[in-house]
């Protein structure tokens, strides 16, 4: 026994590339059943194989990658291209892990699911816990979770515990507890998981019609998603989906980055530390996904980069002001991709794929970011009398 977190092997349809990439291609804008809908499902082959009943989907996936000149001059990155993943069903990527992980809690009868999180991971097993009619029991560090996430995860219904302590604290209390409460344990721990997060790879793949982008940028909290992608591209490559492999930029918050810090000292030794960022999502200091996630960034070639809040606050607003809503975690990818650039390891004619992991709305958080030193918003609510030449100001100041 290795007392590292398990994988999912299976036979790879090894060099199958074109019949595969035929068939993802017909099933695009299907209509029928969430197992033909889904951007997860549309992978099935390189995902699970599971009977149409037993799937567990909203359906969920299929979210944009969208081309802004505006977030891209931003970066110093022309061809930087947005994934935005916060237009799942519950507004974060992690529905496309937990489509795939309730539906094997029901494959194998699971009486009850839990997980520890920041706040994406329960609202959306508390979502897909309450469609296969589960009962789903949720860790959260008391009073530092964003309201949206925590309205989402009562509203779905989980057991909702605040426990007095932080993410770390949390996910070691239920991983120690699950298996003695036989209860099935959806954090990203769970192989399951990742392997339908592996499907943003896949689904940004077939959108670039199976041209490898240079690089691509991800926020980096307990790593499951690294790992994730870092498994998805070996894969594609094997099957020949894609001929080559991109490079993976894993971005941290630089109060929460021992993934950063252990890969600027060569990967030598495992780090950790208490975390402290603006960016709750990734407020997290021993993430559980380390080793297979040093493991993505060796296999493609990866980087990894710290930001400091000022930068993630300042990602956001540029992403917000051209038009998309992402939450703080999420503008670290695009902050990272900024570094990176400035730094000379993305060139200036790389093309660029940076994941939005989570929808602005899961936590508006003004207050935090006007907060937060060294922080101005470009936009802010002007409060005007009830009258008609107050507006009017208003309207001239706006033309000029
Ligand atoms: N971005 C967002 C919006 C997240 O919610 C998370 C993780 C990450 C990035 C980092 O992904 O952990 O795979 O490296 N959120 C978890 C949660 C921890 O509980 O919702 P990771």
């Amino acid at each position: 026994m290795c007392n590292g977190l398990l994988d999912v092997l299976y036979h790879i349809p090894e060099g199958r590339g074109a019949g595969l990439r035929r068939d993802f291609a017909a099933r695009l804008g299907a209509v029928g059943e969430p197992s033909r809908v889904s951007g997860v499902w549309r992978y099935a082959e390189m995902v699970m194989a599971a009977a149409p009943t037993d799937i567990v989907s909203f359906p969920e996936g299929n979210t944009p990658l969208i081309a802004n000149a505006r977030v891209a001059a931003w970066a110093g990155c022309p061809r930087l291209l947005v994934k935005h993943e916060g237009m799942n069903p519950t507004g974060s990527f992690k529905d496309r892990g937990m489509t795939v992980g309730v539906t094997q809690a029901r494959r194998i009868g699971a009486r009850a699911v839990a997980c520890a999180s920041t706040g994406n991971t329960s609202a959306s097993l508390a979502a897909y816990a309450a469609l296969a009619g589960i009962p789903a029991l949720v860790l959260v560090p008391a009073g530092n979770v964003a309201m949206g996430k925590l309205a989402q995860t009562l509203a779905y219904g989980a057991r909702t515990l605040a426990v007095r302590g932080d993410f770390d604290a949390c996910l070691s209390l239920v991983r120690d507890a699950s298996p003695r409460l036989g209860i099935y344990l959806l954090n990203s721990v769970n192989p399951f998981r990742l392997e339908g997060q592996k499907t943003i790879v896949f689904e940004m793949l077939q959108q670039l019609d199976w041209r490898t982008p240079d690089w691509i940028a991800l926020p980096a909290g307990n790593l499951g998603n690294t790992a994730a992608f870092g498994k998805a591209l070996d894969e594609a490559l094997r099957a020949g989906l894609i001929d080559r492999m991109p490079r993976i930029l894993a971005v941290q918050a630089a109060g929460a980055s021992p993934f950063q810090q252990s890969f600027d000292a060569g990967f030598r030794a495992r780090v950790s530390m208490k975390a402290a960022t603006v960016a709750s999502a990734i407020r997290i200091g021993d993430p559980a996904s380390f080793d297979r996630a040093v493991r993505a960034i060796r296999s493609s070639s990866g980087a990894v980069l710290a930001v400091d809040d000022v930068a993630i606050l300042e990602a956001q607003d540029r992403i917000g002001t051209a038009g998309i809503g992402c939450e703080p975690a999420s503008a670290a990818s695009v902050a990272g991709v900024r570094a990176a650039v400035r730094a000379g390891l993305i060139g200036p004619d790389d093309q660029v794929v940076a994941v939005l992991t989570g929808h602005l709305l899961k936590d508006p958080g003004m207050e935090a970011a006007a907060a937060t030193p060294g922080v101005t918003l470009r936009n802010t609510p002007v409060e005007i009398d009830a009258s008609i030449s107050a507006l009017e100001r208003e309207i001239d100041a706006l033309r000029a």
